[in-house]
């Protein structure tokens, strides 16, 4: 579909660590541990490559376990012998920090994916790190569950490394992050033993020790390789309505959230976002037709979910109604049927598929106070020119997480520089973060310092000694020693 873009190595530059190279006694031994079958050391492109097709790796050789004895085995077997490991679930991340960046071993967790239990009353899961998220979506509807997040990657991510991304996504307004729902973890550590540790009891409640699983979450797989999770899935809701509204002013949006907030109030589940070029991209790259006949600078798709389509639908027109009438929304559907519905979100998650065929994405994710939401795209746009194919803003409007992408047809390296660190100086000094959801890997390495204090960044590198003495878990990324 698209050609590999230019790396952006030009940019980011990475000395290969003194980790030992692969011998082929290493991957003798590597297959009395999983046997031979899961060992793959050709046709590695799909592997070593990221999802953006930005970074690409040179790995020779990628390790399938079934078990989490066999993963510690894998990192007792690596740390003895100094080989860095790459740990790898959908590779769906999008800062190249599920690649190599040089010959680092892959640990794909994709075969983990033995044990899966629910407990119906507590709504409680414990499941292996490597099911598809939507499968587990799947598995848990029949019993009356949801998984408490939803992203447009969830037909290929894996659900460990939603934990060590800390994914956010669209039911993050209701739900929270992973951190409102990982309850425990079972890890395995790049140790002398390759110890395999859990944390956490997976109670809802549980105050008796530091909530040490929690460092994992978002850690990027720094600290340790994910074998087990113990989270909280929320209940299935039997009344879902989606509502698109559009209007002229981004003042008005925030109005809008706020009355979504109190009108719809507990049934609110999402709240997003796509300005016109995001439409325009959708229309121009994927044929897609924008769902109202008038167009919006500022459109937004909110959903409920409830358990009473008569309450629920009664909140929903009440609103709908109340943003035409007092001029917040100048125009809005609700969706009549699952069909409208479907077309609504296929919308927004068809986004970030539609700017890749431009060429080169400059992909941000970033936090913001919600009064400079939308002034960066503005001030973005103003300061490319015609430089850039399409400066456009999408995302979790109800989170304050604005994804800003710019596209070229190549990388050029006088965009990037127009860019960086441009905009992350920008969103720190208004108080927001370079990354709320995407996270930092290779991408947003070098400006990891911004919106930081040092000591922080101190403390970050002696928790990683603690649990990867030398350092060889995903090396040259967010944590580097
Ligand atoms: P990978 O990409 O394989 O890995 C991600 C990171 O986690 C890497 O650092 C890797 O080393 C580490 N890791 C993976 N598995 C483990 C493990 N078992 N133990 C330790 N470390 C591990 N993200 C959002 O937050 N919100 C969104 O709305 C969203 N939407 C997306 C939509 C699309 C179309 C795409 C392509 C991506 C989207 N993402 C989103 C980004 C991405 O899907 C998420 O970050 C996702 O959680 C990554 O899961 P994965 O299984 O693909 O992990
Ligand atoms: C989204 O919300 O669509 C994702 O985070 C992916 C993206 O930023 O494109
Ligand atoms: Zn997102």
């Amino acid at each position: 579909m698209f050609k590999l873009s230019k790396r952006l190595f030009s940019t980011l530059k990475f000395k290969r660590g003194d980790f030992a190279r692969l011998v082929d006694s290493d991957i003798t031994h590597f297959e009395s541990i999983v046997g031979k079958e899961n060992v793959k050391t050709t046709e590695l492109d799909l592997y070593n490559t990221d999802w953006m097709k930005s970074f690409k790796g040179n790995s020779t050789c990628v390790l399938l376990p079934q078990t989490a004895q066999q993963v510690s085995a894998i990192l007792k077997h690596c740390f003895h012998r100094y080989l860095a490991v790459v740990p790898q679930s959908g590779n769906t991340g999008l800062v190249g920090a599920s690649v190599p960046v040089f010959d680092e071993i892959i640990l794909s967790t994709s075969k983990l994916r033995n044990n899966f239990n629910l407990d119906l009353s507590s709504g409680i899961l414990e499941c292996d790190s490597g099911f598809i998220l939507e499968e587990l979506e799947s598995r848990l509807a029949p019993q009356g569950y949801i998984m408490p997040i939803d992203l447009g990657a969830k037909g290929s991510c894996l659900i460990g490394g939603n934990v060590a991304t800390a994914a956010g996504g669209i039911r993050f307004i209701r739900y929270g992050s992973m951190h409102s729902n990982v309850l425990g973890l079972q890890v395995a550590l790049a140790d002398q033993n390759g110890t395999l540790l859990e944390l956490g009891t997976g109670l809802r409640k549980d105050n008796s020790g530091l909530h040490s699983h929690h460092l994992f979450v978002g850690s990027e797989g720094q600290l340790g390789i994910i074998t087990g999770i113990k989270m909280l899935v929320a209940p299935k809701p039997t009344s879902i309505c989606s509502m698109w509204l559009g209007t002229d002013s981004f003042e008005k949006c925030q109005k809008i959230l706020r009355e979504a907030k109190t009108k719809l109030g507990e049934v609110l589940s999402a709240f997003e976002f796509l300005d016109a070029e995001t439409l325009r991209c959708l229309k121009e790259n994927e044929n897609l037709d924008k769902p109202l006949e008038t167009a919006s600078k500022y459109n937004l798709l909110i959903e409920t979910s409830g358990s009473n389509p008569v309450h629920d639908m009664e909140k929903v027109d009440g609103f709908l109604s109340y943003c035409l009438e007092n001029e917040l929304a100048k125009d809005g559907i609700l969706a009549k049927n699952q069909t409208e519905a479907s077309y609504l979100w296929k919308l927004r998650e068809t986004a970030t598929l539609a700017l890749m065929h431009d060429g080169y994405v400059y992909k941000n994710d970033v936090s913001l106070p919600l009064k400079y939401y939308y002034e960066l795209t503005d001030v973005v746009r103003e300061r490319l020119g015609d430089k850039a194919i399409r400066v456009i803003n999408y995302g979790h409007l109800g989170d304050g997480n604005a994804h800003l992408n710019i596209t070229t047809k190549k990388f050029s390296q006088e965009v990037y520089d127009l860019l960086y660190p441009f905009i992350y100086k920008w969103v720190t000094e208004k108080g927001g973060s370079i990354s709320a959801e995407h996270g930092i890997g290779q991408l947003k390495k070098p400006y990891i310092h911004l919106g930081k204090h040092e000591k922080e960044l101190s403390l970050n590198k002696e928790l990683k000694k603690i649990f990867d003495p030398k350092g060889i878990l995903n090396p040259y990324k967010m944590i580097d020693l």
